[in-house]
């Protein structure tokens, strides 16, 4: 397995036309510096099986990433064949390593409580304030009204961040 960092260009055609609805905007992003995306590869099949997302900035929402000392986590995910394999830990320390050599010394990162367990994740990696919580409806695949929570979590000493 190998973690890399990859430019714009390399992202879009990573993403092969995924996410079309956002993936320009994200690629701006990743072109003026603003974000980065880290992938993470398998060396095997030579190609990518992971992502995370920082942000360095995001001037409507300070208290999520300020460009000072306060970075944003997005976009984690894992393929669903390789997870369970502590991958995703592996995608995540370097990113916190990432942020630690920015000189910043806070991180966040949302979850919606639909899955609790992921807050638990994120609380034993250090993520243990909530900052906010906002409350929203969708429809599930068979058309019920689901009532969720999106939670959004600090790391506030990125240098303890309790990852094995
Ligand atoms: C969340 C995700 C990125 C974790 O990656 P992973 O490689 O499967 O995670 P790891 O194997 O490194 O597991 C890390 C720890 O969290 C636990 N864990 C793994 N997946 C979990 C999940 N979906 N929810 C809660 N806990 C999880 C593991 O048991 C492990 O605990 P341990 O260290 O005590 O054994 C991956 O499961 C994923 O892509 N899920 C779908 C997308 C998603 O929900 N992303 C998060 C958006 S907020």
């Amino acid at each position: 397995m190998r973690i890399e960092r990859t430019g714009a260009k390399e992202m879009l055609t990573y993403w092969n036309g995924r996410f079309a609805d956002f993936a320009e905007r994200i690629s701006a992003r990743v072109e003026s510096g603003v974000e980065e995306c880290w992938l993470l590869f398998d060396e095997d099949s030579n190609r990518w099986i992971g992502e995370l997302h920082i942000r360095w900035d995001k001037p409507d929402q300070p208290e999520e990433a300020n460009g000072v000392d306060t970075a944003c986590l997005e976009a984690f995910r894992i393929d669903e064949a390789f997870q369970g394999q502590h991958l995703g830990t592996m995608l995540m320390r370097r990113c916190l390593e990432r942020i630690r050599e920015r000189g910043f010394t806070r991180a966040t990162i949302g979850a919606d409580d639909s899955d609790p367990r992921l807050g638990v994740m994120y609380q034993n990696w250090g993520f243990t304030r909530r900052v906010r919580e906002d409350g929203f409806d969708y429809h599930d695949d068979e058309g019920n009204l689901i009532h969720d929570t999106y939670v959004l979590y600090a790391n506030d000493d990125v240098q303890h961040t309790g990852l094995k």
